[in-house]
């Protein structure tokens, strides 16, 4: 059984992006930049973006974090936006999601540029996606699959099975697993909160990835022996032990599952450090596209 090290395989893409950005220093021209905006002050959020932050400095990208309060109008978030899209100087905008419920959250992501939309979340990049046409892939999928090249994980004609039908996780991951390319070529099933036999339909899985948010929920009886399980829930669970008062605990229980897996994520320290690693890289991809 290996463990899927999110910390070598996110630190050998940024290995990669830092001799891209010494590259660029030495050309004397200017190094990719990211704007992120968070509105409010939702815990999990300010930590998202904080790492995503410090990641785009330690590869050497310049970074601005625009914070705004959670009583913002939607307006003035657009605002912001548009005044992005227009800056040559920046070349990719995030705005980390979920938004307050007075904000539309659809409006929000079409009114980021296509070209600068590094979250990949925009319909004329999900469209792209499910064409198979390049483009911004959401930064979780990506970096799942980049963990596959990095492990090099064999996909072609395996079984998968996707937990979850989030645009931002579920569907493209399912897209990108079936779709006919290296680390594709795979049947998908996608099951959801309405799906029949989950543990039956699990258990024929050669990669299961689950992105549930359900803490600990897929024990070793969901798992085929030798498949490779892929857990992208973080949920934060109280602990008094922690000094924060709380772990992150993904929806796989680990020690159970690592029984019969033949490759597994853990958490922390797995998929949600190749989340950065997708971002980072579409950061660069935006900046090479102009
Ligand atoms: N919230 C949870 N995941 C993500 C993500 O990948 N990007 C953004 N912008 N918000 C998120």
């Amino acid at each position: 059984m290996i463990i899927l090290d999110g910390k070598k395989s996110s630190q050998s893409v940024k290995d990669e992006l830092i001799l891209q950005v010494k590259q660029l220093k030495e050309e004397g021209r200017r190094v990719p930049h990211l704007a992120a905006i968070l509105v409010g002050n939702n815990g999990a959020s300010e930590t998202y973006v904080a790492s995503k932050v410090k990641n785009c400095s330690e590869i050497g990208f310049r970074s601005s974090l625009i914070r705004f309060d959670v009583d913002v109008s939607e307006d003035e978030l657009l605002e912001a936006i548009i005044k992005l899209n227009n800056d040559d100087a920046i070349d990719g905008i995030l705005v980390q999601l979920p938004l307050p419920k007075h904000i539309s959250e659809q409006k929000v992501i079409e009114t980021i540029s296509p070209k600068k939309d590094v979250d990949g979340f925009h319909p004329i990049n999900a469209g792209k996606l499910v064409q198979g046409m390049p483009t911004f892939i959401p930064a979780t999928p990506y970096g799942m699959m980049l963990m596959f090249e990095y492990f090099n994980i064999e996909t072609k004609g395996k079984n998968a099975v996707v937990i979850g039908r989030s645009n931002i996780v579920g569907r493209p991951m399912s897209i990108l697993l079936s779709g006919n390319h290296q680390f594709g070529n795979c049947t998908v099933t996608i099951c959801h909160s309405h799906t029949k036999n989950l543990e039956a339909i699990c258990s024929n899985a050669d990669i299961l990835v689950s992105a549930i948010g359900n803490p600990g929920m897929i024990k070793a009886n969901m798992i085929k022996q030798g498949a490779v399980v892929i857990d992208v829930g973080i949920t934060r669970v109280e602990d008094a032990t922690a000094l924060k008062g709380f772990r992150i605990k993904g929806d796989v229980d680990f020690d159970d599952v690592a029984t019969k897996a033949s490759a597994i994520t853990p958490v922390p320290g797995g998929v949600g450090l190749m989340t950065i690693a997708g971002l980072l890289k579409n950061t660069m991809q935006a900046y090479l596209n102009k």
